[in-house]
């Protein structure tokens, strides 16, 4: 713990962000495949018109959850999310596996957002009349041989990293803006056409129904944690970082709500398994230009995702290759750009081949019980370290403890139990792929397996603590870069 702190206790961040920064932060990160296209997926196949509950329900989960990473980013502020969180908290091994399941929720949901991407070009390029093969626009079992279409969005995330440009607050904004706008836009049209008769029967499928569509829009409200990684960059984290994470996910919930309903009273849900549920409800209402409008802005929208996601596991890898439960070499940075280059595109490339050929509803749901475990060893971490460490200072606290990280714990477990077995099954294999990993590699090079053997005083910080573009040493070349060319 002590050392994980020290990483970071040497010199502070500029604390430079309010909460509505935070909110913006929070709503580019969040909002993208799980409205604009998971809606129609849950709503056809689990929920019906209730998809509105799962919503809901999936929001109330999270914001629990949210409260409970608000009070570890606070008290541990460095890279690596959860997988820190957990390696300060709860040991190594607990660790690893956090770190191995947070690929579930960074690579594999970024190529659940990699498809989302890509059904809307589809639907775009269909109605400028350039209808794509379908052999090259489906994974295979879904009519197609690979989702080509997936390719240019991870190629522009991936250059766009390795240059290391930042994304800006604005360009940020900018881009939260367009979202918005596109919902906007559609819920202004949609809310004028809605036929209440197709709200009836509310529960097609009964109340497990819901709650097996509110463990899949779960999807919908991935990435507030990029939120509380931000903790040691706000002005006021006590006041602002609940209020931040809080904010963006009420803004999210709300507009979730606001599209499930409007969309389920456009086209009956039974119509809505497709890939760009949004653009094809507008398109039965006879507005090709609207249904054109929401997916330019859906397009722009999940790029921003995707490139948080492939962002954050560089982190979370990088925090594993330092800790050397990952080989080194992983947290190298590029020598000109000093990002993490290779990490990127290997990142990348596992992103575009989850995208090109495995089909929507497998990925998300892998992406959402791998999320969930984390959310759950989280909890569980914020419990264990009250109890290991009381006096620890924690600038933010969960309020009404224990009971918020109790009912965060089995809240993210319940919704883990509506999944269906074969993800468990599966999710299962995962786990134990990451502990046979473990064991062949990270237990014996590991720094603290290092440390057990005697090799490195226990005092030293490891091999792999290099700069990486999230730290104070990046910053100051970057600045100093910057500064050459004004
Ligand atoms: N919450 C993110 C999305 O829905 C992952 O795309």
């Amino acid at each position: 713990m002590e050392a994980v702190l020290a990483e970071e206790q040497r010199e502070g961040l500029r604390r430079r962000l309010g909460p509505l920064d935070l909110v913006f932060l929070g709503v580019g990160a969040i909002i993208g495949t799980g409205i604009f296209v998971l809606t129609g997926v849950a709503a056809a196949r689990y929920a019906g018109p209730g998809v509105v509950l799962s919503f809901i329900l999936a929001g109330a989960a999270s914001a629990l959850a949210a409260l409970v990473y608000a009070e570890l980013a606070s008290m541990v502020p460095v890279a690596g999310s959860a997988y820190t969180y957990s390696y300060a908290s709860l040991g190594e091994v607990v660790a690893w596996i956090i770190g191995w399941d947070l690929i579930l929720e960074y690579t594999v949901a970024a190529g659940a957002v990699a498809i989302g991407w890509a059904g809307y070009l589809a639907s775009l390029l269909q109605a400028a009349g350039l209808a794509v093969p379908q052999w090259l626009a489906a994974p295979p079992g879904a009519g197609g041989f690979i989702n080509l279409l997936a390719l240019p969005v991870v190629l522009a995330v991936a250059a766009f990293l390795t240059y290391g440009t930042r994304e800006s607050a604005t360009a940020n904004t900018a881009v939260v803006l367009v979202k918005l706008a596109v919902i906007g836009v559609f819920l202004f049209l949609g809310l004028k056409r809605i036929d209440p008769g197709l709200w009836r029967p509310l529960l097609p499928y009964g109340v497990g129904g819901v709650m097996t569509g509110a463990s899949i829009v779960f999807f919908a409200y991935i990435g507030f944690d990029a939120v509380s990684t931000a903790a040691e960059e706000v002005k006021n984290p006590r006041r602002d970082l609940p209020r931040g994470i809080l904010g963006a996910l009420a803004l999210s919930t709300a507009l979730y709500v606001a599209v499930a309903a409007v969309l389920t009273g456009l086209v009956s849900y039974r119509e809505l398994n497709v890939p760009s549920p949004l653009a094809y409800a507008l398109v039965r209402h006879g507005l090709p230009w609207a249904s054109a409008l929401v997916s330019v802005g859906a397009l722009a929208g999940l790029t921003s995702v995707i490139l948080v996601d492939i962002f954050g596991q560089t982190r979370v890898f990088f925090a594993m290759a330092r800790d050397g439960l990952l080989p080194h070499w992983l947290a190298r940075l590029h020598p000109r750009y000093r990002t993490p280059a290779l990490t990127t595109w290997l990142t990348a490339a596992a992103v575009f081949g989850i995208a090109a050929f495995l089909p929507i509803g497998f990925v998300a749901e892998m992406a959402n019980i791998g999320t969930l475990a984390a959310f759950v060893l989280v909890s569980l971490g914020v419990i264990i370290l009250r109890q290991l460490k009381p006096d620890q200072p924690r600038p933010f606290k969960v309020p009404f403890y224990p009971w918020t990280p109790l009912l965060s714990l089995v809240f993210s477990l319940y919704l883990m139990l509506n999944l269906p077995a074969l993800t468990w099954v599966r999710f299962a294999v995962w786990l134990v792929v990451g502990l046979i990993i473990y064991l062949a590699y990270g237990h014996r090079a590991s720094r603290l397996a290092e440390q057990r053997a005697g090799r490195v005083p226990a005092f030293l910080p490891g091999p792999a603590a290099k700069p990486w573009p999230g730290d104070r040493e990046t910053r100051r070349s970057e600045v100093r870069e910057e500064g050459k060319g004004d």
